[in-house]
């Protein structure tokens, strides 16, 4: 399928950190996608910016390595890399001093959109924007764009905001959470509000309870110092899994406006109950036949830090009375796989025998991998010799629905970064939403390190400890298996 593609208007989009990690791997590959696409026009510019003694051509170089290394060699065909690497610039700059500032100020153009992505430490934020102010670099219609971490607390995360307002006016802050960027995060949107179907049953008459679950495969890698002092539920829960919850969870928006939107997504994190300690199942993944233990991974071998959670939320609004959202993400875990699961209620009355047997529908939308979404309906079991209920799911993989490869799909950072240019804060996090989760997460975390307790450990390449079964069991639901 040939999906139609809008050029954004002409930009210049400077990337601090344009060195790093991050923009090796996701911000210069999901810019170089848009260019073939043919989203980004002839006018556009990409500026690293970084400390490093680069010039110009040093930095192309580094960016056609960068494609090599992330991106299969089919979808980089060499005329696209040369011409995606005719966009690139690059001024060495220090962020906190004097030196580059005066070039890149000569480098922006007038009349187009201007964009700063700051992929760097939020140590470094104060000091880019001022700069930026003091060149005469941003205008007040620039754009910033800043990653998670937010902040590791309410505190913190009030610190950074306001850093920030000092500088750029709410309008112009674009906070990414790449979850929000994933396509079928925002088919959950279409999902919930393009069709009929789902709404009337999307409430705690009909919804018996909602999973979400957000599994990996791989342990915390290189990463062990930033984990460690984060854990599963600064870097996932916080964030991405209360952004899944949130769009699961909110009232229709009156409109698909960024603050339409974003109010209510606020509302429902305000709507969350304290959670108890009972409803939370912290883990830490052991050490496997192959694999190290996160202990030994992390180079802290007395760490009390979780790579799994799981956890019961209930949400104290009209809709959600009396229906619980189980969250649950790890690391090392059997597959990966991001989902949510929407299980309805049994119809109320049986007609049939009771050996029929009852079931109920289960909504479930794939986020990945295998994109889609399948809904388990009652038939009857066929051939002779009665009446006998059977489960079957209505199964659609939205690629085979599309006629899409996978690689068609847009990474969640092309996505967003367009957006930025667009000037679309649809898919980003507002300050107050970003603190409201904060206030949600705090008492938790303070509570684990009041009350030291360890998490369970499990095995690699299962689902989490025992306890977290034990979460459900005595409710009397099950968690949906993850399968390999
Ligand atoms: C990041 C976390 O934000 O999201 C990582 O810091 C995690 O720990 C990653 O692995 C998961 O993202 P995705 O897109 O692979 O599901």
């Amino acid at each position: 399928m040939v999906s139609r593609v809008i050029p954004v208007d002409p930009f210049d989009l400077v990337v601090f950190g344009g060195t790093g990690d991050l923009a090796r791997r996701k911000i210069l590959p999901g810019l170089f996608r848009r260019f073939t696409s043919g989203q980004m026009p002839p006018e556009a510019r990409v500026i690293g910016a970084a400390r490093s003694e680069l010039d110009r051509d040093g930095f192309r170089k580094m960016t056609a390595e960068a494609l090599k290394e992330f991106m299969p060699e089919k979808a980089r065909p060499k005329a696209d890399v040369e011409g995606f690497l005719a966009h690139l610039d690059y001024v060495a700059i220090d962020a906190k001093g004097k030196d580059g500032w005066k070039e890149l100020a000569k480098l922006m153009r007038p009349g187009v959109v201007r964009a700063f992505y700051f992929s760097v430490a939020p140590s470094l934020f104060g000091a880019l924007a001022e700069r930026l102010h003091e060149h005469g670099i941003a205008d007040p219609e620039s754009r910033m764009v800043v990653e998670k971490p937010f902040g590791r607390d309410l505190a913190s995360a009030r610190a950074l905001n306001r850093t920030l307002a000092e500088h750029f006016d709410e309008h112009q802050i674009y906070r990414i959470d790449h979850y929000l960027g994933k396509e079928t995060v925002q088919n959950l949107m279409a999902l919930r509000f393009g069709n009929i179907l789902f709404e009337p049953l999307w409430n705690h008459q009909y919804v018996d309870h909602v999973q979400i679950t957000v599994a990996e495969t791989v342990g915390i890698g290189g990463r062990g110092e930033y984990y460690d002092k984060s854990g599963a539920m600064r870097d996932m829960v916080q964030n991405h899994l209360m952004q899944l919850l949130c769009l699961t969870a909110m009232e229709p928006p009156a409109k698909f406006d960024p603050d339409a939107v974003r109010d209510e997504k606020l509302k429902v994190i305000r709507a969350l109950q304290p959670v108890q300690p009972g409803s939370i199942v912290r883990g830490q993944y052991a050490e496997g036949e192959k694999s190290k233990s996160y202990r030994e991974e992390s180079g802290h071998p007395d760490s009390r830090t979780e790579s799994f959670i799981a956890m019961k939320i209930d949400i104290a609004n009209w809709r959600w009375n009396g229906v619980p959202f189980y969250l649950r993400t790890g690391k090392r875990m059997r597959t990966r796989l991001s989902e949510i699961v929407v299980r309805f209620k049994e119809p109320p009355h049986s007609i049939f025998d009771e050996d029929a047997g009852n079931n109920a529908n289960e909504l479930t939308i794939r986020l990945q991998p295998n994109e889609g979404m399948d809904l388990k309906v009652t038939i009857k079991e066929p051939g002779p010799g009665g009446m006998r209920l059977i489960e079957v799911p209505l199964d659609m993989t939205f690629a085979d629905a599309l006629g899409q490869e996978e690689s068609d799909v847009p990474d969640a950072y092309e996505r967003l970064i367009m957006d930025v240019i667009r000037g679309n804060q649809t898919l980003f996090m507002r300050g107050d939403e970003v603190e409201a989760a904060w206030a949600w997460t705090d008492p938790i975390i303070e509570a684990w390190e009041a009350g030291r307790d360890a998490p369970r450990p499990y095995d690699p390449g299962s689902a989490g400890p025992e306890e977290a079964f034990m979460l459900l069991h005595r409710d009397g639901r099950r968690w949906r298996e993850i399968r390999a």
